[in-house]
């Protein structure tokens, strides 16, 4: 079955590294699942051109929670979608951990994007002492009701989930694929009584080519959120073929 792709590059490429990976990857032939690539700001724009003659999607990493204005150093959502991008990364743990994103900032933010025609990708995760603690359940609840409260999701393809364990991130210490597959179940299963749609819910952490499949074969994962494997083209159509 297809899957969603999501290769998120962080800040882990170079100018010239991106452009050449991008090169790469619009030369990709035939391969069995959706790719949406998610390049730093300074590449957005050329990489939604480079890629245009292909079925790849692209999206920002991030957005402003304003809209417009006196807010040095933002992107807005409007011009993310302006770049050509479709989907936008919203409440990665990066950002809520190094960059104090809290909630009510990522409810503004999933807000503007939907109103810029945007597709929020939005994250959620427990912290390894939440995991601990037997908080799991309880913080994802919590997250997604107030990543989403006062928001109404038109359709089920206009918001992606992507759940993220924040332990699992760039660890190399994924979590067992069963556990995720339950995981995603619950996570499905709140979005549906808040939104009351079918949201896909993707994973990420430390997924690899050689990983990925344990994933992707489960029923509730609808797809995947690569970091670190999804730097180089080789690894990243290994794992489009997967
Ligand atoms: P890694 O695949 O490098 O663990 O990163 C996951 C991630 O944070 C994707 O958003």
């Amino acid at each position: 079955m297809k899957k969603i792709i999501i290769a998120n590059w962080k800040m882990g490429l170079t100018f010239k590294e991106t452009q050449f990976l991008l090169e790469k990857i619009s030369t990709f032939e035939a391969y069995r699942h959706f790719l949406i690539v998610c390049p730093d700001f300074l590449n957005l724009a050329q990489a939604t051109q480079i890629l245009k003659d292909t079925k790849i999607k692209t999206g920002g990493q991030n957005c402003s929670f304003h809209h417009h204005g006196a807010y040095t150093g933002e992107i807005s959502a409007l011009d993310i979608k302006a770049a050509g991008a479709e989907y936008v990364i919203i409440g990665h743990s990066e950002r809520r951990r190094i960059f104090k994103e809290d909630n009510s900032m990522i409810n503004q933010k999933i807000k503007i994007a939907l109103e810029a025609k945007l597709k929020p990708i939005l994250c959620l995760g427990e912290s390894l002492l939440e995991r601990k603690t037997g908080r799991t359940r309880p913080v994802l609840s919590s997250q997604l009701k107030n990543a989403l409260k006062g928001i109404k999701i038109r359709k089920a393809s206009d918001l992606l989930l992507a759940y993220e364990p924040v332990w699992a991130i760039g660890s190399g210490q994924p979590m067992e694929s069963e556990e995720a597959e339950r995981m995603h179940k619950y996570i499905a299963e709140r979005a549906f009584a808040l939104t009351g749609k079918r949201l896909a819910v993707i994973y990420g952490g430390s997924v690899k080519p050689d990983n990925a499949h344990d994933f992707i074969k489960q029923k509730n994962i609808a797809g995947l959120l690569v970091g670190g494997a999804s730097l180089q083209a080789k690894s990243l159509k290994r794992l489009l073929n997967i």
